[in-house]
Protein backbone atom coordinates (compact mmCIF):
# COMPACT_ATOMS: atom_id res chain seq x y z
CA UNK A 1 0.00 0.00 0.00
CA UNK A 2 3.00 2.56 0.73
CA UNK A 3 5.66 3.23 -1.27
CA UNK A 4 9.24 1.00 -0.62
CA UNK A 5 10.96 5.00 -0.07
CA UNK A 6 8.73 5.63 2.75
CA UNK A 7 8.49 2.48 4.69
CA UNK A 8 12.19 2.61 4.43
CA UNK A 9 12.32 6.39 5.46
CA UNK A 10 10.19 6.34 8.26
CA UNK A 11 11.95 4.74 10.90
CA UNK A 12 14.62 6.97 10.14
CA UNK A 13 13.15 10.28 9.93
CA UNK A 14 13.68 12.51 12.42
CA UNK A 15 10.23 14.51 12.85
CA UNK A 16 7.01 13.09 11.64
CA UNK A 17 3.95 15.10 12.04
CA UNK A 18 0.44 13.55 11.47
CA UNK A 19 -2.15 16.74 10.82
CA UNK A 20 -5.65 15.33 11.25
CA UNK A 21 -9.55 16.13 9.80
CA UNK A 22 -13.11 14.80 10.51
CA UNK A 23 -12.17 11.57 8.01
CA UNK A 24 -9.89 9.84 10.74
CA UNK A 25 -13.45 9.78 13.26
CA UNK A 26 -16.33 8.77 10.00
CA UNK A 27 -14.84 5.53 11.20
CA UNK A 28 -16.13 5.67 14.51
CA UNK A 29 -19.47 7.10 14.02
CA UNK A 30 -18.81 10.86 13.79
CA UNK A 31 -20.11 12.62 10.49
CA UNK A 32 -17.48 14.74 8.69
CA UNK A 33 -18.53 18.06 7.20
CA UNK A 34 -18.14 18.10 3.63
CA UNK A 35 -18.76 14.55 2.61
CA UNK A 36 -22.38 13.59 0.88
CA UNK A 37 -23.96 13.34 4.17
CA UNK A 38 -21.65 15.36 5.98
CA UNK A 39 -23.14 17.94 8.74
CA UNK A 40 -22.60 20.65 6.33
CA UNK A 41 -25.14 19.13 3.80
CA UNK A 42 -27.79 19.41 6.47
CA UNK A 43 -27.08 22.23 8.61
CA UNK A 44 -25.68 25.41 8.06
CA UNK A 45 -22.58 26.54 9.23
CA UNK A 46 -23.71 30.70 9.35
CA UNK A 47 -26.70 29.23 11.89
CA UNK A 48 -24.47 27.12 13.72
CA UNK A 49 -20.90 27.60 13.71
CA UNK A 50 -20.73 31.57 14.33
CA UNK A 51 -20.70 34.33 15.83
CA UNK A 52 -23.53 35.58 14.24
CA UNK A 53 -25.07 32.77 14.44
CA UNK A 54 -25.04 32.56 18.14
CA UNK A 55 -25.51 35.78 18.96
CA UNK A 56 -28.66 35.60 16.97
CA UNK A 57 -29.98 32.25 18.10
CA UNK A 58 -28.04 30.72 21.08
CA UNK A 59 -30.57 28.32 21.89
CA UNK A 60 -30.41 26.74 18.53
CA UNK A 61 -26.91 26.48 18.66
CA UNK A 62 -26.32 25.42 22.36
CA UNK A 63 -28.93 22.60 21.21
CA UNK A 64 -26.83 21.28 18.18
CA UNK A 65 -23.69 21.09 20.46
CA UNK A 66 -25.20 19.01 23.07
CA UNK A 67 -26.42 16.79 20.21
CA UNK A 68 -22.88 16.50 18.45
CA UNK A 69 -22.00 15.74 22.36
CA UNK A 70 -24.35 12.89 22.48
CA UNK A 71 -23.40 11.04 19.29
CA UNK A 72 -19.59 11.49 20.56
CA UNK A 73 -20.52 10.20 23.86
CA UNK A 74 -21.38 6.82 22.33
CA UNK A 75 -18.22 6.58 20.39
CA UNK A 76 -14.77 5.64 20.49
CA UNK A 77 -11.22 5.54 18.68
CA UNK A 78 -10.78 3.51 15.85
CA UNK A 79 -8.00 1.98 14.97
CA UNK A 80 -6.65 4.72 12.62
CA UNK A 81 -6.47 6.72 16.16
CA UNK A 82 -4.95 4.22 17.87
CA UNK A 83 -2.01 3.67 15.31
CA UNK A 84 -0.85 7.49 15.61
CA UNK A 85 -0.85 7.23 19.42
CA UNK A 86 1.15 3.99 18.53
CA UNK A 87 3.80 5.76 16.20
CA UNK A 88 3.93 8.39 19.00
CA UNK A 89 5.21 5.75 21.42
CA UNK A 90 7.81 4.11 18.69
CA UNK A 91 9.36 7.07 17.71
CA UNK A 92 10.84 10.45 19.53
CA UNK A 93 9.65 12.79 17.63
CA UNK A 94 5.87 12.61 16.64
CA UNK A 95 3.61 15.67 16.38
CA UNK A 96 0.05 15.34 15.87
CA UNK A 97 -2.11 18.27 14.88
CA UNK A 98 -5.90 17.72 14.17
CA UNK A 99 -9.08 19.77 13.14
CA UNK A 100 -11.47 17.56 15.02
CA UNK A 101 -12.85 18.99 18.05
CA UNK A 102 -13.70 15.58 19.37
CA UNK A 103 -10.49 14.56 21.61
CA UNK A 104 -10.96 10.70 20.65
CA UNK A 105 -7.07 11.12 19.75
CA UNK A 106 -6.58 11.65 23.45
CA UNK A 107 -9.05 8.97 24.08
CA UNK A 108 -6.71 6.91 21.91
CA UNK A 109 -3.17 7.57 23.98
CA UNK A 110 -2.06 10.33 22.16
CA UNK A 111 -0.30 13.27 24.31
CA UNK A 112 0.14 17.28 23.65
CA UNK A 113 -2.81 17.20 20.71
CA UNK A 114 -2.07 20.22 18.72
CA UNK A 115 -5.88 21.28 18.67
CA UNK A 116 -6.10 24.08 15.83
CA UNK A 117 -10.13 24.00 16.29
CA UNK A 118 -10.46 23.72 20.08
CA UNK A 119 -12.98 20.87 21.66
CA UNK A 120 -16.49 20.37 22.09
CA UNK A 121 -16.04 19.04 25.72
CA UNK A 122 -15.41 21.98 27.56
CA UNK A 123 -16.98 25.51 27.76
CA UNK A 124 -16.01 28.97 28.31
CA UNK A 125 -18.12 32.17 28.60
CA UNK A 126 -19.41 33.90 25.54
CA UNK A 127 -19.27 37.61 26.73
CA UNK A 128 -16.23 37.47 29.32
CA UNK A 129 -14.37 34.02 28.30
CA UNK A 130 -14.03 32.51 31.96
CA UNK A 131 -13.94 29.17 31.93
CA UNK A 132 -17.03 27.30 32.51
CA UNK A 133 -16.43 24.14 35.25
CA UNK A 134 -20.02 23.12 36.40
CA UNK A 135 -21.20 19.72 35.25
CA UNK A 136 -23.02 19.61 31.97
CA UNK A 137 -25.55 17.16 31.21
CA UNK A 138 -25.37 16.44 27.96
CA UNK A 139 -29.12 15.15 27.85
CA UNK A 140 -30.49 18.33 28.74
CA UNK A 141 -30.74 21.53 26.57
CA UNK A 142 -30.39 24.19 29.37
CA UNK A 143 -28.34 26.41 28.20
CA UNK A 144 -26.26 27.43 31.40
CA UNK A 145 -25.03 31.02 32.20
CA UNK A 146 -21.61 32.07 32.91
CA UNK A 147 -20.63 32.02 37.09
CA UNK A 148 -19.02 35.23 36.72
CA UNK A 149 -21.02 37.68 35.15
CA UNK A 150 -24.03 35.72 33.73
CA UNK A 151 -23.23 35.64 30.00
CA UNK A 152 -24.17 32.38 27.92
CA UNK A 153 -22.23 29.32 27.82
CA UNK A 154 -21.00 28.55 24.82
CA UNK A 155 -18.21 25.09 23.23
CA UNK A 156 -14.78 25.83 23.21
CA UNK A 157 -14.82 25.31 19.80
CA UNK A 158 -13.28 28.17 16.92
CA UNK A 159 -16.11 28.96 14.80
CA UNK A 160 -16.03 30.74 11.44
CA UNK A 161 -14.22 34.27 11.05
CA UNK A 162 -13.06 33.37 14.45
CA UNK A 163 -9.24 32.82 15.31
CA UNK A 164 -7.25 30.00 15.48
CA UNK A 165 -5.63 30.14 19.52
CA UNK A 166 -2.63 31.23 18.32
CA UNK A 167 -0.07 28.86 20.14
CA UNK A 168 -1.56 26.08 18.36
CA UNK A 169 -1.59 27.64 14.86
CA UNK A 170 2.03 28.73 15.67
CA UNK A 171 3.44 25.42 16.74
CA UNK A 172 1.35 23.63 13.90
CA UNK A 173 3.19 25.84 11.43
CA UNK A 174 6.62 25.48 13.19
CA UNK A 175 6.41 21.50 13.23
CA UNK A 176 4.92 21.61 9.67
CA UNK A 177 8.30 23.62 8.21
CA UNK A 178 10.51 21.53 9.94
CA UNK A 179 9.07 18.42 9.95
CA UNK A 180 10.93 15.23 7.28
CA UNK A 181 7.72 13.52 7.15
CA UNK A 182 3.85 15.00 6.93
CA UNK A 183 0.81 12.85 6.57
CA UNK A 184 -2.01 14.68 6.02
CA UNK A 185 -5.33 12.30 6.87
CA UNK A 186 -8.82 12.75 6.51
CA UNK A 187 -9.49 15.96 5.97
CA UNK A 188 -10.56 17.70 2.88
CA UNK A 189 -7.71 20.63 2.99
CA UNK A 190 -10.50 23.71 2.39
CA UNK A 191 -10.61 25.42 5.85
CA UNK A 192 -7.71 28.20 6.34
CA UNK A 193 -5.24 28.85 7.67
CA UNK A 194 -5.04 24.54 8.75
CA UNK A 195 -5.30 23.94 5.12
CA UNK A 196 -2.12 25.31 4.46
CA UNK A 197 0.11 23.28 6.55
CA UNK A 198 1.00 20.72 4.15
CA UNK A 199 1.89 23.32 1.97
CA UNK A 200 4.57 24.32 4.42
CA UNK A 201 5.80 21.24 4.79
CA UNK A 202 6.32 20.44 1.40
CA UNK A 203 7.95 23.82 0.79
CA UNK A 204 9.92 23.30 3.86
CA UNK A 205 11.46 19.86 2.26
CA UNK A 206 8.98 17.10 3.79
CA UNK A 207 7.58 14.10 2.04
CA UNK A 208 4.33 14.93 2.08
CA UNK A 209 2.02 11.90 2.37
CA UNK A 210 -2.35 11.82 1.56
CA UNK A 211 -4.06 9.28 3.29
CA UNK A 212 -8.24 9.78 1.86
CA UNK A 213 -10.32 7.71 -0.12
CA UNK A 214 -11.13 10.90 -1.76
CA UNK A 215 -9.15 13.34 -4.47
CA UNK A 216 -8.98 16.69 -2.69
CA UNK A 217 -7.64 20.16 -2.85
CA UNK A 218 -4.04 18.93 -2.11
CA UNK A 219 -3.73 15.49 -3.79
CA UNK A 220 -1.97 17.02 -6.74
CA UNK A 221 0.34 18.69 -4.27
CA UNK A 222 2.01 15.54 -2.28
CA UNK A 223 4.67 13.08 -3.13
CA UNK A 224 2.21 9.86 -1.83
CA UNK A 225 -1.45 9.28 -2.24
CA UNK A 226 -3.33 6.44 -0.36
CA UNK A 227 -6.69 6.35 -1.30
CA UNK A 228 -7.93 4.25 1.52
CA UNK A 229 -10.06 5.10 5.00
CA UNK A 230 -7.39 6.38 7.67
CA UNK A 231 -8.85 3.36 9.46
CA UNK A 232 -7.30 0.59 7.59
CA UNK A 233 -4.32 2.21 5.96
CA UNK A 234 -2.89 3.56 9.20
CA UNK A 235 -2.48 -0.27 10.88
CA UNK A 236 -1.18 -1.31 7.81
CA UNK A 237 1.32 1.51 7.70
CA UNK A 238 2.82 -0.31 10.91
CA UNK A 239 2.24 -3.59 9.89
CA UNK A 240 4.34 -2.53 6.72
CA UNK A 241 6.98 -1.33 9.29
CA UNK A 242 7.02 -4.32 11.31
CA UNK A 243 5.05 -3.21 14.30
CA UNK A 244 1.72 -4.80 15.25
CA UNK A 245 -1.16 -2.61 16.81
P1 LIG B 1 -14.25 17.60 5.68
O1 LIG B 1 -15.61 17.07 5.95
O2 LIG B 1 -14.14 18.87 4.91
O3 LIG B 1 -13.38 16.51 4.95
C1 LIG B 1 -13.35 15.19 5.39
C2 LIG B 1 -12.41 14.41 4.49
O4 LIG B 1 -12.28 13.11 5.03
C3 LIG B 1 -12.91 14.24 3.05
O5 LIG B 1 -11.86 14.62 2.16
C4 LIG B 1 -13.21 12.74 2.94
O6 LIG B 1 -12.90 12.22 1.65
C5 LIG B 1 -12.29 12.17 3.99
N1 LIG B 1 -12.74 10.89 4.58
C6 LIG B 1 -13.99 10.45 4.82
N2 LIG B 1 -13.98 9.26 5.43
C7 LIG B 1 -12.67 8.93 5.60
C8 LIG B 1 -11.98 7.83 6.21
N3 LIG B 1 -12.64 6.81 6.78
N4 LIG B 1 -10.62 7.84 6.20
C9 LIG B 1 -9.94 8.87 5.65
N5 LIG B 1 -10.53 9.94 5.09
C10 LIG B 1 -11.87 9.97 5.05
O7 LIG B 1 -13.52 17.73 7.12
P2 LIG B 1 -12.24 18.60 7.53
O8 LIG B 1 -11.27 18.67 6.41
O9 LIG B 1 -11.80 18.11 8.84
O10 LIG B 1 -14.10 23.46 11.17
O11 LIG B 1 -12.92 20.02 7.72
C11 LIG B 1 -12.16 21.08 8.18
C12 LIG B 1 -12.98 21.97 9.07
O12 LIG B 1 -14.20 22.33 8.44
C13 LIG B 1 -13.44 21.33 10.37
O13 LIG B 1 -12.45 21.34 11.37
C14 LIG B 1 -14.60 22.18 10.75
C15 LIG B 1 -15.28 22.29 9.41
O14 LIG B 1 -16.07 23.41 9.22
C16 LIG B 1 -14.55 24.04 12.27
O15 LIG B 1 -15.40 23.54 12.97
C17 LIG B 1 -13.91 25.36 12.57
ZN1 LIG C 1 -18.84 35.55 31.81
Amino acid sequence: MFSDYLIDFLPRARTIVFFTGAGISAESGIATFRDKDGLWSKFSPTELASVEGFMSNPQRVWEWYQHRRQVLDKASPNPGHFAISKMQELFPNVDLITQNVDRLHQQAGSKDVIELHGNIITNRCFECSTPYTAEIDINSNNLPNCQKCGGKIRPDVVWFGEMLPADAITKAQEVSEMCEIFFTIGTSAEVYPAANLPLLAKQGGAYVVEINPHKTQISDKVDECIRELSGVALPELLNQIGVKL
